[in-house]
Order: C-alpha cells, then sequence, then structure tokens
C-alpha cells in the first residue's frame, strides 16, 4: 500500500536548512535532542550558499584595537539606530565563540600567513573584521554545516514543503506539509518548532535571490500560527547586482569586491561615490551606496541599460583570483565578461530582509509558545541597515542560542496537548489548493506581485506610490481566489508555488503597510516625501495582520556603546 500521509515524532522540528536551521539542528542533535529539519531545497542548495564576502566577529587578528563592543557600536549606529541593542550585544559578544564553533566543525577560513584567521575590511565596520573563504564564504559554512550534520546523524528531508505549524491554544505541537516530488503529505508532531526558512526578498524582481527561495515562507507561517512580523518594510537593497541577463537580473556580485578596491563610476567615467560619501566612498553603507546608485541612474547618469560601473580591473590578477572568485567566475558564466579586464555593470537588488518575525532579543521566542524563529526569518539585529557580514554571524550564534532554549521548553514539557480538527483544517488546505481548477496561472500572479514591489515599493517609494501598490496588491488577492494548480508528472511543483503565492502577498501586504507608516527617510527605507529621519519614528513597526501596524519602543543602548558611536555625516544622502 502507498503510504500517502507519513506521521512522524520528534522533540524538536527545524524549518529550514540553511545557515541557521542546520548550527541549530547541530547544537539539538549534540545535546542529545531528538530533531527533525525539513527544507524546501537540498541542504547543499540552501540560500546560505549564496552568502559571499563573509562572516564578522571581532577577534582582532588584523586590527588589534577591534572589540565586540566596537562591533555592536557599529551595528547599532549603521541600523540608524532600529537594531535591538540586547540583540546586538549577544550577537557581537558571542560572535568569535560562533568562529571557534566553525572551526571545530572544520570550516577552511582564509587564512594569513602565520595562521592567523584573515579578516578584512566590510562597508562601514571600524576596523577589519570580516573573515572569510575567498568570496564563498556562505558556500563554505554551509558545507561544514551539512558535514557536521552527517556526522551525528542528523535527520534532514530535503524537498519537503510544510504548509502550516500546528498551534493549539497558542502553543505549538508541530507542522503540517507535502513532498514537492511525490505529493506525499507530512504531519510531523513535534514539542518546538524553530522557523528557519529566509526572509521576503524574492517578491522583488531584481533580487539576489534564486527562483522559489525568499518568498516570505516565514512571515506567513509564523502569522498563521500567531506571530507577528517586525519592520517589514526594512528591506536591504545591496548596490551591485548584475542587470543581465533578465533571468538572472539582481544575482550578486559581492561586496568584497569594494572591500578588496573596486570603484564605482558612472556612464561617463566619474567615481560618484565622492559626492554621496566623500569620507568613506564605496565602502560606505549599504543604505547609501544603493542610494547613490539609484540616482545616478535615476538623474541620467547611469549606463544605456540603466545601471553604473563597478570596476576592479586595476586590482592584481592575483587578488582577483584568490579574493574574488566566485565574481569572477560569475560573470565569465553569465555575462563572458572577464572582470579582470573590464568593468561590472551593476544596479541595486534586493538583497535582505532586515525585519522579520517579532522574537524576544534573548531568546528568540515569537510569544508563541513553542515557536522561535532565527537568522533572516527573525528581526532584531539589523534595523534600518544591515553590517555586510553580520547575517553568517548571526546564524551561528542564534542558531545555537535558540536550540539551547528548544531543548530546555521541550525537557520540560509537562504534557503536549494536540488538535484533530487543526491538523483536519491543514489537510483541507492542501486538499483544497489541489482541488482548484481555476483560470489564473501562480507564476503570472507571482509575476504581478512583484512587478508591484519593485515599482512601488523599491529603494525609494512614496505615499502615492505606496498606495497604488496596496490596491494592485488587493487585485492579485482577488484573483488568487480563481487559482488553478495543477500538478503533474514532474512533481508537486506547481502546489509549492500556490504556497510561495500565498506567503508572498502576505508578505506584500505587510511590507506596503509598515512603510506608509514609516513616515520618514531612514536607513534603506528613503521616503521622498519625507526625505528626513524623525524621532517619533525610532521605533519598531510591528504587523499582525492586514491594517495593524502599531510601534514598538526599543531599548536604549547603554552608555559605553554609545560612547563608541562615530557620528557620521548624513551629507550626501539623497533623496529626490
Ligand atoms: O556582498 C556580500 O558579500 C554580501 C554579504 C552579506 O550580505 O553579508
Amino acid at each position: 500500500m502507498t503510504v500517502t500521509e507519513q506521521q512522524i515524532s520528534t522533540s524538536v522540528l527545524v524549518i529550514g536548512t540553511g545557515g541557521g536551521g542546520l548550527r541549530a539542528a547541530i547544537e539539538l542533535a549534540e545535546q542529545g535532542i531528538d530533531v527533525l529539519a525539513l527544507g524546501k531545497r537540498s541542504r547543499s542548495d540552501a540560500h546560505t550558499s549564496l552568502a559571499a564576502g563573509g562572516i564578522n566577529a571581532a577577534l582582532a587578528t588584523m586590527d588589534p584595537e577591534d572589540s565586540w563592543q566596537q562591533h555592536a557600536a557599529d551595528t547599532l549606529r549603521e541600523s540608524y539606530l532600529l537594531a535591538n541593542p540586547v540583540t546586538v550585544q549577544i550577537v557581537t559578544k558571542q560572535a568569535a565563540r560562533g568562529i571557534e564553533d566553525l572551526e571545530r566543525y572544520g570550516m577552511p577560513f582564509a587564512r594569513e600567513a602565520d595562521g592567523r584567521i584573515s579578516q578584512r575590511f566590510f562597508g562601514a565596520h571600524t576596523y577589519r573584521r570580516t573573515a572569510f573563504a575567498g568570496d564563498y564564504t556562505g558556500l563554505e559554512i554551509q558545507r561544514t554545516l551539512v558535514n557536521r550534520a552527517v556526522q551525528l546523524n542528523v535527520p534532514i528531508l530535503d524537498t519537503v514543503y510544510v504548509t502550516r505549524i500546528l498551534t493549539t491554544g497558542n502553543r505549538v505541537f508541530g507542522a503540517y506539509g507535502f513532498d514537492q516530488v511525490t505529493g506525499k503529505r507530512y504531519l510531523i508532531r513535534a514539542d518546538a518548532v524553530i522557523l528557519a526558512a529566509g526572509g521576503h526578498t524574492r517578491i522583488w524582481r531584481h533580487t539576489s535571490s534564486r527562483r522559489d527561495e525568499n518568498t516570505g515562507d516565514s512571515f506567513r507561517l509564523a502569522v498563521e500560527a500567531g506571530g507577528r512580523i517586525r519592520d517589514p518594510e526594512l528591506v536591504q537593497f545591496h548596490p551591485s547586482g548584475l542587470i543581465e541577463p533578465e533571468n538572472a537580473a539582481g544575482t550578486l556580485v559581492s561586496e568584497a569586491a569594494r572591500g578588496e578596491g573596486g570603484q564605482l563610476r558612472n556612464a561617463s567615467g566619474e567615481r560618484f561615490m565622492g559626492r554621496y560619501d566623500a569620507e568613506r566612498m564605496e565602502l560606505s553603507t549599504r543604505d547609501r551606496v544603493a542610494l547613490a546608485a539609484y540616482t545616478e541612474i535615476k538623474e541620467g547618469r547611469g549606463t544605456e541599460n540603466g545601471g553604473v560601473w563597478l570596476d576592479v580591473s586595476h586590482l592584481p590578477r592575483e587578488t582577483i583570483m584568490r579574493r574574488l572568485p566566485r565574481v569572477y567566475q560569475t560573470l565569465l558564466e553569465l555575462q563572458m565578461l572577464d572582470i579582470t579586464k573590464e568593468p561590472i555593470e551593476i544596479a541595486p537588488t534586493a538583497h535582505y530582509s532586515m525585519g522579520g518575525v517579532w522574537v524576544r532579543p534573548e531568546d528568540h521566542g515569537t510569544g508563541v509558545d513553542g515557536l522561535y524563529a532565527i537568522g533572516e526569518a527573525a528581526s532584531g539585529l539589523h534595523g534600518a541597515n544591515r553590517l555586510g557580514g553580520n547575517s553568517l554571524i548571526e546564524l551561528m550564534v542564534f542558531g545555537r542560542i535558540v536550540a539551547e532554549d528548544a531543548a530546555r521548553y521541550s525537557t520540560g514539557l509537562q504534557r503536549q496537548e494536540r488538535s484533530a480538527s487543526v491538523v483536519g483544517e491543514a489537510r483541507a488546505e492542501v486538499d483544497g489548493l489541489l482541488a482548484s481548477d481555476g483560470e489564473e496561472n501562480v507564476r503570472a500572479l507571482q509575476r504581478a506581485l512583484r512587478n508591484t514591489m519593485t515599482t512601488r515599493a523599491g529603494v525609494v517609494r512614496d505615499e502615492e506610490g505606496l498606495t497604488a501598490g496596496l490596491d494592485e496588491l488587493s487585485e492579485v488577492e482577488d484573483r488568487m481566489a480563481n487559482l488553478g494548480v495543477h500538478p503533474d508528472i514532474a512533481g508537486f511543483q506547481d502546489l509549492a508555488h500556490a504556497f510561495d503565492l500565498k506567503a508572498s502577498a502576505l508578505a506584500a501586504r505587510a511590507t506596503l503597510e509598515a512603510a506608509l507608516v514609516r513616515r520618514e527617510t531612514r536607513g534603506c527605507h528613503n521616503r521622498s516625501d519625507y526625505p528626513e529621519p524623525d524621532e517619533k519614528l525610532q521605533v519598531n513597526l510591528v504587523w499582525s495582520g492586514r491594517g495593524q501596524v502599531t510601534q514598538e519602543e526599543i531599548p536604549t543602548i547603554p552608555a559605553d556603546l554609545t560612547a563608541l558611536m562615530r557620528e557620521v555625516s548624513s551629507e550626501g544622502k539623497l533623496v529626490e
């Protein structure tokens, strides 16, 4: 008999097999706690494998003056005071331990001749504190974690799509999903669930995420389970995404290219960063470099294709081949362009969700008992601008902390309540979509939604555009009632896309609604109709469903960290 629904019980379920999910699963396995990890794509190809330039910790291997306090101060200052100081201190204080864990698992960091871990500059860091492995840092971290998980026999299911987190009485009791190849259903019972399923940047057209990843799944799963979203409008646009070919538009050119000395020029060859941040030039913060590139293009100083140039051709060939091998390979593969000889045409690309599921800073609990979120799925570390390299270290630090808490929670649970009717609803949701035979095509609606987000909620936003964006989104949502979902011999991807679409629509609504409320310009959030920061909006915005946005106070920054926060002139931060 063919099993059509498999039932599995575990103590802790991890949704997502990128760096955060695997780090958490490893910690649980090392503590002897039952764990199961699920990914919607192969573990070796999780989104973390795309992370390029590096991982931060104040190891002081290159600059002895560095300290975790300075790392914290840089992170807080560059977040435009929207990062949570508690979260920031936890990550920066424990970052060295995160690197040690990776070394223990066998991570091949780049090293100096005497064996010290090399650290490079990344934008807006006071010191060199970005450790790396060429520009394949994420790939090496992912490989390292997969190897460790294999050593520990961590069970991982690679092609399972989670459709719902199961809760009763504000407490988690598992998750429901299906296999994207066979369609087999999974009912997984678990005491605790760790959500590590990424962010929502694939809802823009030019994005450094690939198809079917970062579609907002974490947002939907958390909100439907009773969680909330913090600062969905704070999305990092990375300055350097490829423009061509169209089907790879947005592909990342690592910030390491600028860290190693790459220069930005407009169509007339002018090194334009001098106009926007003369002190830090190409190593300014991402929000400023992205806005500068956007402004050059918008004001007619861009290339014919609507980009600017990033040039590394003046660097020694040896530097490029050793420290930027992925950029070199990517450009050869996608454009047959030799970056040792020619500049790269780039434009801003949606890169990272700095907001995410609301979590407590200390343990990343979501307020739903037994449900946690980590990594890009979570919020609190980055505020309105993320320092490059901080995301990978966040995975290592909070992957461990959350696993420890989930283990404690599961071990201490006196009894577990389940609800057959909640399971029935999860089954019915999948059945309903499988039975839908309407005229609307999922891919076409995804495209419509991405067009809306690109034109209405890109690098620069305003009231009129955001309002129009909400109208357009409502149209997409109406059309979603008439979907046709057609799994075929190749698999159940169409069903997965339908769930992706639901997730993206929710993430888009949260983003547009919060962006409307944030009537100011701060970091990545540029409102041309409100071009200055508003002190009253130095708060986090919490979205808890259609039309519901509230403000949340941010704890005070300790005085010793404030003292280390360098003043940076905002001159040159232009919003038309
Ligand atoms: O540009 C980069 O290498 C990206 C790094 C990051 O987003 O942390």
